[in-house]
């Protein structure tokens, strides 16, 4: 094992070094094998049209993805935009792409009230028994079309609502107060499983969530929420195989390794694997000017987490994207920085070249 740990951690930090050279083209093994030969998987969020119009883009995920995630051609609003349209196009885009590789491609997301179109808001307004007929249309159309290709998907997407203190503020109560809890309660995240479930006895069901990895009175709170909703559903014996955290960190909160790492144990507890689904790392404004310095902080924190996510018993890391230049943390209002700089918080930077965060990943999966 030694020696199979220092062939590995020498093969991240040669691949780390040489790609590390200024505007280096990427040299040896990517993300992905890198992990791999550690029984672990690495991946990103991808987009259907940036694969076909950008080689340089879709190079990088040859290189470095071993699995992917539909950036937003998963969704709901794009796979069902109008009552009984299905439009799987650029999601099976994806799907081929990776098949043609050899990647695998994971499923996001079945039910998410931010990707739920108007006229599902509406019709889930009728009422209860509307609203179930239309989420169950919904997963059996998705999973009947996909089941052959797409083995695990996030079911629920953020159901727990933010705690007080969030610049969003929710109405009281544990979970998001969103179009489906209106018409159904809290029983709608366990129906949601249940329909997954009948469609497919072996697809991977996934309970995904953010704003659970920080070391914050607010992230201990909403973790404490998140553990109360999945011990119930546990409890209740709902076909629920796993968490995601979706992991969009930022490097101006506090982040203790042994409190996440204790977190994921007491998830991993209730018999769930534990992945790591859209993690990028937010900077905040007041980060120093210049690249090195930003960089190697982003580095720290990803170098942190990762170890912290692997103690924990985590096998699975996706990225939210894996170029800077494509990702939402430079277009997104209020998540871009204020000072017109632009976050770096994905694993290569605007160039495609490989950055800190790239190595301090690998040099975390090769000492796995
Ligand atoms: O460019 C596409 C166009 O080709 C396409 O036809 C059209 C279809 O709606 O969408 C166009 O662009 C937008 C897309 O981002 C690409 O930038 C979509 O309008 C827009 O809705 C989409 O936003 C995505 C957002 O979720 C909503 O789905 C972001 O890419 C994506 O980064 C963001 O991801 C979320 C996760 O799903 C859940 N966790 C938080 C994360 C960040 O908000």
């Amino acid at each position: 094992m030694l020696l199979g740990t220092s062939l590995a951690a020498a093969a991240a930090g040669r691949a780390g070094a040489q790609a590390l050279q200024p505007g280096a083209a990427a040299a040896g093994p990517g993300l992905y094998q890198i992990a791999r030969e550690k029984g672990l998987t690495f991946g990103a969020a991808v987009q259907a049209g940036l694969l076909a119009s950008d080689a340089s883009y879709a190079a990088a995920y040859e290189r470095e993805a071993g699995l992917l995630v539909p950036e937003f051609e998963g969704k709901w609003a794009t796979l069902q935009p109008r009552e009984g349209e299905f439009d799987f196009a650029q999601l099976d885009a994806i799907v081929q792409w990776g098949l043609a590789r050899g990647r695998a491609t994971r499923g996001h997301a079945l039910v998410w009230h931010e990707s739920f179109p108007q006229w599902a808001v509406a019709a889930v307004a009728e009422g209860a028994p509307r609203a179930r007929a239309v989420m169950a249309a919904h997963i059996a159309r998705v999973l009947s079309t996909t089941r052959l290709r797409i083995r695990d998907w996030d079911v629920v997407n953020e159901a727990v609502a933010d705690p007080p203190g969030s610049d969003t503020p929710q109405p009281e109560g544990e979970l998001r107060n969103t179009p489906l809890l209106r018409a159904l309660g809290p029983s709608y995240i366990e129906t949601a499983f249940r329909m997954a479930r009948e469609q497919d006895a072996t697809l991977r069901l996934v309970l995904n969530d953010y704003g659970l990895e920080e070391d914050t009175p607010w992230a201990e709170e909403k973790r404490r929420r998140l553990l109360v909703l999945v011990r119930g559903l546990v409890q209740r014996k709902v076909p629920l195989d796993a968490v995601g955290i979706q992991a969009h960190l930022q490097i101006v909160r506090p982040f203790s390794r042994p409190v996440f790492r204790d977190f994921v144990r007491a998830l991993r507890a209730e018999g769930l694997a534990v992945l790591v689904t859209e993690l990028d790392i937010r900077e905040g404004n007041g980060i120093p000017e210049d690249y090195v310095a930003r960089d190697r902080l982003v580095a720290e924190r990803a170098a942190a987490f990762t170890e912290a996510a692997l103690e924990g018993g985590v096998r699975t890391f996706l990225t939210w994207g894996l170029v800077d230049r494509y990702s939402w943390l430079v277009s997104e209002p209020g998540v871009a920085r204020q000072d017109g700089k632009l976050h770096r918080g994905l694993p290569l930077d605007w160039e495609f070249s490989r950055k800190e965060m790239w190595r301090a990943m690998a040099q975390a999966f090769a000492a796995a």
